[in-house]
């Protein structure tokens, strides 16, 4: 089925993981795409012509600036956006500094904050559009050694449901999508934080229900639907795509019982 995306798209945390699939795709079903982020954009992005990137960090009034610069050089059609940078502070509440504790609450709350602030005059002015806001799984369950980052995820998931209510009536789509583990740069960090990465990663994978960890690929499809004309009747509402990680809370599975009798 062909889903009618929006015409351009700012996007940030476009240089890598999950942000830089997206980003491929929607360019290759046609949109512009404004891909911002602190580090400089892969060449199969900056190589295609509707891609301009915009570098900067998203907890910064000036990145906004230069976004809405960017967005009056494009044609006038219908906008998104998809708020998918983050950053991942480690560490427990004795472990993590002020400074950090700040970090993950600029870059995961304040910055959508700001994008809200800066886009939705535009977005009003074309009668609305999708702001879809990456969460994680983090925003409703604790996670060991991430305590500022399941707590900014939590804050951001607020931002969204306020922001569905302060702004449905000038059209806009405020929607939130909670990955669990993904196969990115961000998962495979924490991963070579633990002493045992190759435990930590059988563990991490005994516990998905559907077998393996969630590509990618599966949570940016589900992004440019909330993106989509398609998905016009949804906001509000926090979207897991988890492969059902969070559906329970019992790790046991099949392979562990293997030879036992289960009746
Ligand atoms: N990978 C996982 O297992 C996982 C699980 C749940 C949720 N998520 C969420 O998915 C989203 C994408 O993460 P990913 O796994 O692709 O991570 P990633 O680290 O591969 O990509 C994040 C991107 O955001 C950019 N970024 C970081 N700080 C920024 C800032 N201040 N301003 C602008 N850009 C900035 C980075 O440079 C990077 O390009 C994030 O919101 C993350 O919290 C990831």
């Amino acid at each position: 089925m062909k889903i009618n995306l929006p015409q351009t798209v700012v996007l940030t945390g476009a240089s890598s993981g999950l942000g830089r699939h997206l980003a491929g795709s929607l360019l290759e079903d046609g949109c512009a795409v404004i891909g911002v982020d602190v580090v400089p954009a892969p060449e199969e992005l900056t190589a295609h012509p509707t891609f301009v990137p915009v570098s900067g960090s998203v907890d910064s009034e000036a990145t906004w600036e230069a976004v809405t610069s960017a967005l009056a050089d494009l044609p006038d059609g219908s906008l998104g956006l998809a708020s998918v940078a983050a950053t991942l502070v480690q560490g427990s509440a004795t472990e993590i500094s002020v400074p950090e504790w700040r970090r993950a609450f600029d870059v995961n709350v304040v910055g959508p904050g700001l994008a809200i602030k800066h886009l939705q005059p535009e977005m009003a002015r074309r009668e609305g559009g999708p702001m879809v806001f990456v969460g994680s799984v983090d925003a409703t369950y604790g996670e060991e050694a991430l305590v500022a980052y399941c707590a900014s995820k939590g804050a951001l998931r607020q931002v969204v449901r306020a922001s569905a209510l302060d702004f449905g009536r000038s059209g806009i789509r405020c929607t939130m999508v909670s990955p669990g583990p993904m196969t990115t740069e961000m998962f495979y960090k924490h991963l070579y934080s633990s002493p045992d990465p190759e435990a930590l990663l059988a563990t991490r994978v005994g516990r998905q229900p559907l077998g393996a960890i969630t590509d990618p690929a599966d949570v940016s499809r589900v992004v440019a639907f909330l993106l989509s004309e398609e998905a016009r009747g949804i906001s509000g509402v926090d979207l897991v795509v988890d492969g059902a990680l969070t559906a329970g809370y019992e790790f046991r599975n099949i392979e562990m019982d293997a030879g036992s009798d289960r009746s």
